[in-house]
């Protein structure tokens, strides 16, 4: 297929989308990430209810957009088949409001992925965090042949804990991790392949990842790469 970015032929993920009726996912740009960047002064959560391990969504302007930028950046730089962290934008009327991540190690292996997300304020509370969660877990399943799918919040965090639950995850356990500098509870939720085929999702196209393939240590038929 002919890429759509002009680097795509380089880094095919440049050409990875997936459309749900509501939204898009798509790999950003560095004109993406400098939107994305500058979304958190819009505001994404109460200034008392820090919901990331680490903070920062809190820091000044300019270093919090820098600090956002190297950190996008060093996910492109440290990618690798045993150890990748994909960030893609959410694509909401045309606009960019927040981001899907999706993490694993020994991919090829373990066929585990661990999600996270955050939007803009504006876009919160009108189901767009499920209709994003369940974007990126056809791209793990129906994609890559993923084998499991794993989430966590902090035990006050409910819209997150909602949006596990709504797309079929089940509790999966509890830990105590630090947020910031202070212990919190987390809430652990896990989602299986089967329960994910009883609920999957045919209206969710995925286009252009059959290029990127390699990138997560996978041929076609989505096993490993000898
Ligand atoms: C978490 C997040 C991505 C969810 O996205 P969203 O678009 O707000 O979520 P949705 O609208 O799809 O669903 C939220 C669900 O939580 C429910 N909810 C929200 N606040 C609630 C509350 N105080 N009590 C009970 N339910 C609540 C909503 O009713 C909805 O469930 P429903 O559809 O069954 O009614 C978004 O809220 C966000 O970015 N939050 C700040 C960052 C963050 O917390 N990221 C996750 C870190 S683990």
């Amino acid at each position: 297929m002919a890429t759509q970015h002009p680097s795509a032929d380089l880094w095919p993920l440049y050409d990875l989308v997936v459309r749900t009726p509501r939204l898009e996912l798509r790999y950003p740009t560095d004109e993406d990430l400098a939107v994305l960047a500058r979304l958190p002064s819009e505001g994404i959560h109460e200034p008392d209810r820090q919901p990331f391990h680490v903070a920062w969504t809190e820091g000044a302007s300019p270093r919090r957009e820098q600090d956002s930028l190297r950190w996008w950046w060093s996910q492109r730089a440290n990618w690798s088949v045993d150890d990748w962290s994909l960030s893609l934008a959410v694509v909401v009327d045309g606009g960019i409001v927040g981001v899907q991540d999706a993490m694993a190690k020994h991919f090829p292996a373990l066929r585990s992925v661990s999600t996270g997300s955050w939007l803009v304020r504006r876009a919160q509370g009108h189901g767009v965090g499920a209709e994003m969660r369940a974007a990126v877990l056809e791209l793990a399943f129906r994609g890559l042949g993923a084998r499991e799918a794993h989430s966590s919040a902090f035990e006050w965090n409910i819209p997150s804990i909602r949006v596990s639950e709504k797309v079929g995850y089940e509790p999966n356990g509890e830990e105590l991790t630090m947020r910031g500098t202070t212990p919190d509870r987390t809430l652990c939720f896990r989602l299986g392949r089967d329960a994910w085929s009883a609920r999957q999702r045919p209206d969710i196209e995925i286009a252009g990842l059959e290029s990127s393939l390699a990138l997560f240590g996978l041929g076609p038929d989505r096993q490993p790469l000898g």
